[in-house]
């Protein structure tokens, strides 16, 4: 493993390993490293002559400081991870200062529209800072490919959106979901649940799974109802929202369309800890 903890060396030992047609895959993460991550870096190794993964936990993205003061950092073990998976991956840990240069601040974006639900609605500014650190992380590391899990399903679509806009040379690969045995998302902040916690967050997939088999029937609207009542039932976790949306313009649906792909999403609390989900409908 090659660790780089500032840019322009970072940079500098691209350009001296790169070849013309040198592939670079890309895994930008905040680290707290999970099995899905692994997958992702894996599939990275598979698919490009080189691989970096950043770990950087970027405050503009946060707009809850507790939240930001909890998120795990724990790279010491990410390193060891990372390092029994492939011993020529390039790691970019860098300060707040080597991305940010004295002004942590996020640049505004206009994602169409799709920055202003679910997420975005309940985590104001959240698209502005992962669009801010994922464009610059961008011009840092020039992939060809990079890969992202779908459970931040708004997120993916939000940055091949930044890609399409900013006109940048990337492709942006999405993959599948990891989960644990009960089916809770893998998540970094899932570190932060307790044993209990972590068992009982099971319900989060099985509301999803209920809403999967019930969209053949029913209409959002019935749905939407019905997984308000699950957790009414399910105290201590409380929904923060459910949505039926389209899955390519992230918009509400109301009445089901046979030519459209849906998705529902999903954010939950427990105690001060927040986890979202997604899955597929038809
Ligand atoms: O999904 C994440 O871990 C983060 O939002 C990302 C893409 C690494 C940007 O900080």
């Amino acid at each position: 493993m090659h660790l780089f903890h500032g840019k322009v060396a970072l940079m500098d030992y691209l350009s001296s390993i790169k070849t013309t047609n040198s592939t670079i895959g890309f895994v930008p993460t905040m680290g707290a490293l999970h099995k899905g991550h692994q997958s992702l870096m894996q599939q990275s190794i598979k698919e490009n002559d080189i691989t970096v993964v950043s770990i950087f936990v970027n405050p503009t993205q946060f707009n809850n400081p507790e939240d930001l003061a909890k998120y795990p950092r724990t790279l010491d073990e990410d390193l060891k991870k990372i390092d029994t998976i492939n011993s020529g991956i390039i790691v970019y840990a860098p300060t707040v200062d080597d991305i940010y240069e004295g002004k942590t601040l996020s640049q505004s974006f206009d994602f169409d529209g799709l920055e202003n639900k679910m997420e975005g609605k309940f985590r104001p500014g959240h698209f502005d800072g992962v669009g801010t650190i994922v464009k610059r992380l961008f011009e840092i590391v020039n992939p060809t490919n990079a890969y992202f899990g779908e459970k931040d399903f708004q997120q993916l679509q939000i940055i091949k959106k930044m890609v399409e806009k900013c006109k940048m040379k990337v492709n942006i690969i999405g993959c599948p979901i990891f989960r644990e045995s009960n089916h809770l998302a893998m998540s970094s902040r899932n570190e932060r649940l307790t044993l209990q916690e972590r068992k009982d967050a099971a319900v989060i997939y099985n509301v999803l799974e209920g809403a999967k088999s019930k969209f053949k029937t029913s209409s959002a609207k019935k749905i939407n109802q019905w997984v308000k009542e699950e957790f009414e039932k399910n105290k201590p976790f409380t929904l923060e929202y459910f949505e039926i949306a389209d899955e390519e313009t992230l918009s509400t649906c109301i009445r089901k369309n046979k030519n459209k792909k849906y998705r529902a999403f999903i954010a939950v609390h427990i105690n001060t800890i927040r986890l979202i989900d997604t899955i597929s409908l038809n």
